[in-house]
């Protein structure tokens, strides 16, 4: 196989599925439980702020009280171990990459662990209750709402994404259903430009026809598995 170097890895809900976080649109999943457009959009936010406020508050205590898997310390040996480029790219705002121990990780939708001020605009660390309206770290107005990227928003970090992409050889998806976009089309992108690309996910995904290799399974048995041949290759 071509010389590896330079790897992109793209990681979804799935990848902690098997910490206890729920994921999306599985059965019983976030957007069975919250319509969407009531607590994932500005519009849902400016309609109903403390609907919003709690949801979030409770999805910071939910994953506060969560531990990485065997998927998340996989990446994070891969990631201490690897000579080449690596770029892990979550669309999850829990924090386990970086507590199993990863440092080059990259949240395109924002993490539970800041706070943003909708009016002096500073980003924060938070662990508080939001709901509880404090009042902004920076200009103490009581405008905080949660750094994470809601649908219609532009995700972080675009453009060191495809930086990325563009000189990667290998891009991974991990547990990601491939519905929302930008992060679902990460995959031709990194096709044209000469990657080789590989899918680990519980069942085929809306992308799987675009990669090279698409494995079913849990990611805390397909990712150690696949992290271990990349190493002692
Ligand atoms: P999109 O239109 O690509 O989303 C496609 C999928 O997201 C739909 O198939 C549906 O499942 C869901 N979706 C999007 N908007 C919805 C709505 N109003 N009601 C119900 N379902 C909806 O997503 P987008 O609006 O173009 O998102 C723009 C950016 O925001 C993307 O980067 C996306 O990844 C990001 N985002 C972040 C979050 C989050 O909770 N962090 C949620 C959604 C989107
Ligand atoms: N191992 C591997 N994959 C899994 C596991 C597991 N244990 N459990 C679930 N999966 C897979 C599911 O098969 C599904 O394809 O993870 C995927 C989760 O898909 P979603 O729930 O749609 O989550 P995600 O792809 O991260 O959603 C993308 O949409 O709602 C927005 O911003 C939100 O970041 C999210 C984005």
């Amino acid at each position: 196989m071509a010389e590896i170097r330079n790897i992109v890895i793209l990681t979804g809900a799935g990848i902690s599925a098997e910490s206890g976080i729920d994921t999306f649109r599985a059965e019983g999943g976030l957007w069975e439980q919250h319509k969407v457009e009531d607590v994932a959009t500005p519009e849902g936010f400016a309609r109903d702020p403390d609907l919003v406020l709690r949801f979030y508050d409770m999805r910071r205590e939910a994953i506060q009280t969560k531990h990485p898997n065997p998927a998340h310390d996989a990446l994070a040996r891969l990631d201490q171990h690897w000579k080449g480029n690596l770029l892990i790219v979550t669309q999850n705002v829990d924090d386990l990459h970086e507590r199993a121990g990863a440092k080059r990780v990259l949240h395109m939708h924002g993490t539970h662990l800041n706070a943003w001020c909708t009016a002096c605009d500073a980003k924060n660390p938070w662990t508080g209750t939001l709901a509880d309206r404090p009042p902004c770290p920076a200009c103490g107005t009581n405008a905080l709402r949660p750094d994470v990227v809601w649908f219609g928003e532009m995700p972080y970090e675009m453009e060191r994404i495809y930086a990325a992409l563009r000189t990667a050889d290998l891009f991974v998806s991990i547990g990601t259903s491939g519905a929302v976009y930008p992060a679902a089309g990460f995959v031709r992108d990194a096709r044209s430009l000469g990657a080789r690309t590989l899918e680990l996910n519980l069942e085929r995904s809306q992308g799987s026809g675009w990669f090279d290799e698409s494995r079913q399974g849990r990611a805390s048995e397909l990712v150690p598995e696949w992290v271990d041949t990349l190493l002692h290759k």
